[in-house]
């Protein structure tokens, strides 16, 4: 990998909400203070970061359509599109980006629609129930898929 990599981090719908909304599955940060935390976990890494928000499926998916050697990897939270959104599991394969799906909630200890992502089959790894830190842990995941050494 030659220069710093490039990862866009897309958040899906209601993701605006944070910090409004039920805080003890998402915490109490709002979506501008999640990218800030972000923002100095990429800088930790030496990662570039950019951000997408979008409450509109068809948006979310052009997002990503352009995406294609534009950035090296995506962090994907696309909240509930995660469990039935066909849509947006088709363009990630059609973009072909090493991807990790992140939720701040424990899906596994929530309702049944939940437990199904349609999305983990395309991902380098899932990681849920671990707030802000899935980002974190996220980023230094994709550092070492795409070929860089951790300080
Ligand atoms: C979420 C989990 C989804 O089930 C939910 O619909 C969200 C947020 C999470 O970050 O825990 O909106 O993706």
């Amino acid at each position: 990998m030659s220069g710093s990599a490039r990862i866009e981090v897309m958040h899906g719908v209601n993701l605006d909400m944070l910090g409004r909304r039920e805080p003890e599955h998402y915490g109490t940060l709002t979506l501008d203070e999640l990218e800030r935390q972000i923002e100095g976990f990429a800088s930790e890494i030496g990662m570039e970061v950019g951000f997408f928000h979008t409450n509109f499926e068809g948006e979310y998916v052009e997002h990503l359509h352009g995406l294609r050697g534009v950035v090296d990897a995506v962090v994907l939270n696309p909240g509930a599109w995660t469990h039935y959104s066909w849509a947006i599991h088709d363009a990630l394969a059609a973009v072909a980006l090493p991807a990790i799906e992140v939720h701040l909630s424990d899906l596994k200890a929530r309702e049944a629609w939940r437990q199904l992502s349609v999305l983990e089959s395309l991902c380098v790894t899932s990681i849920s129930g671990q707030g802000i830190e899935g980002y974190r842990l996220a980023l230094q995941r994709l550092h070492r898929e795409l070929g860089g050494e951790l300080a």
